[in-house]
């Protein structure tokens, strides 16, 4: 079979890149169904894009390399082809834009587009004995209906990251790129909670709170989650993205108050009262108890000089961890790392030392924050590569 783009992966990427090539185009996936990340996304509504997406969103080796993409396919672009299509969405909360029925809607719509563009979509199939050939690039497509060799002018890797290798996820892209000698940043689990071994929190798993987290010197104002094994929420989900192994985190539980005048202000008035009570109007009170067993919360109000409520409140706000670890892949949302994005144009994401070469997607060194900024990149990506296939 000759095609002129064989497209490996049928997630994001891979699907609006195969939509927009243009020729005749093979898009290839082992899964069963395309666009399964897509499907589970944003709690079964896709959080498929985000308003205020720009380049200081997004984590990479090179801050710059996002840049030419996302201004050249930009979020209203998505946003444009979505109401075309007809599917109705709502912003859920920063920016973040989600279906209002269904993630379902968002694949149909790639699909539609793909197959207006007559783009050959080969499910269950995976190839092998990538090469590249005088004019372009041959493989063995193995599928369903036995094997069958492949030569394509170009070549486009989409097969995503690491994360969640029950939906089928693979290192493919990474043993790819450096099969054709191009380099891979070291890839690690972002988007994830941490855990702590000793199980700190369980006694409040459940318990959220607006919180502050910060880990390699970036913070999130968003909900914490204490959970059975550690912290979750987006807030947490944020920061691990930005942490480094062994580092501390620092969480503020509550960011918004200056909460020693607040307390200072409550003993003039409620000095008879309970310290705890009067702290559960700042915070849970399920974590209020929890906290009485790591600080000493006992007396009234009126108890609490100005220093022992200073570091009390320094302790809440300024409160410092050493995660064990975290999840891993297993539930990371994305890969951190990636094809190094030295070794590719960010005009057009094709390979700078093999030309017909494209990697787009999670598989590039880049990585957005939660919020619909990973969808946008795919998209951006993606239409970078179709439009110079
Ligand atoms: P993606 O992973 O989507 O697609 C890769 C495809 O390649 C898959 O279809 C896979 O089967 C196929 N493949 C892999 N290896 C292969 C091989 N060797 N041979 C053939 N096929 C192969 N982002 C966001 O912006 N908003 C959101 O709401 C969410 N929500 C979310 C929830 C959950 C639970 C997860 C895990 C992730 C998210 N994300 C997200 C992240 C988002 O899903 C992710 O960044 C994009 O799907 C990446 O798109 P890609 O097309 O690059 O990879």
């Amino acid at each position: 079979m000759q095609v002129d783009t064989a497209i490996i992966g049928a997630g994001a990427a891979g699907m609006m890149c195969a939509a927009h090539a243009g020729g005749k185009v093979l898009l290839i996936d082992h899964a069963k169904a395309p666009g399964e990340k897509i499907r589970i996304s944003g709690g079964g509504r896709c959080n498929f894009t985000n308003m205020y997406c720009d380049p200081g969103s997004f984590l990479s080796g090179n801050p710059h390399f996002v840049k030419s993409a996302l201004a050249r396919y930009t979020q209203w672009d998505f946003v444009e082809l979505v109401d075309q299509h007809g599917i109705k969405w709502h912003e859920k909360t920063l920016g973040q834009l989600f279906c209002d029925v269904s993630a379902k809607e968002i694949i149909a719509m790639l699909r539609a587009l793909m197959q207006k563009a007559g783009v050959d979509l080969r499910l269950q199939s995976h190839a092998t004995d990538i090469r590249k050939t005088d004019s372009g690039f041959a493989l063995t497509l193995h599928g369903p209906d036995g094997d069958t060799s492949v030569t394509a002018n170009n070549l486009v890797i989409a097969t995503g990251g690491k994360s969640i290798p029950k939906m089928g996820a693979t290192g493919f892209a990474y043993d790819v790129a450096a099969a054709f000698g191009l380099p891979v940043a070291e890839t690690r689990a972002g988007l994830v909670p941490f855990t702590f071994t000793d199980a700190r929190f369980a006694p409040i798993s459940g318990t959220a709170v607006p919180a502050r987290v910060s880990a390699g010197g970036t913070s999130f104002d968003e909900a914490l989650l204490f959970t059975h094994r550690g912290l979750s929420g987006p807030a947490v989900l944020q920061a691990s993205s930005y942490w480094q192994d062994g580092a501390p985190i620092t969480v503020n539980l509550d960011p918004k108050t200056a909460l020693f005048d607040a307390l200072r202000d409550q003993r003039q008035n409620y000095g008879r009262r309970n310290f705890t009570t009067e702290l559960s109007a700042h915070l849970p009170s399920r974590l209020v108890e929890h906290l009485g067993a790591l600080h000493d919360l006992t007396g009234n109000l009126a108890d609490w000089s100005d220093a022992r409520l200073m570091a009390l409140c320094d302790a809440l706000q300024n409160w410092q961890m050493v995660p064990s670890g975290t999840e891993g892949y297993r539930t990371a949302e994305v890969t951190l790392g990636g094809v190094d994005t030295d070794a590719l144009s960010s005009k057009s994401m094709m390979a700078k030392t093999v030309p017909g070469l494209y990697f787009i997607g999670e598989a590039v060194d880049v990585t957005g924050w939660l919020g619909g900024y990973n969808f946008q990149w795919a998209w951006s990506s993606a239409m970078a590569a179709a439009r110079a296939l």
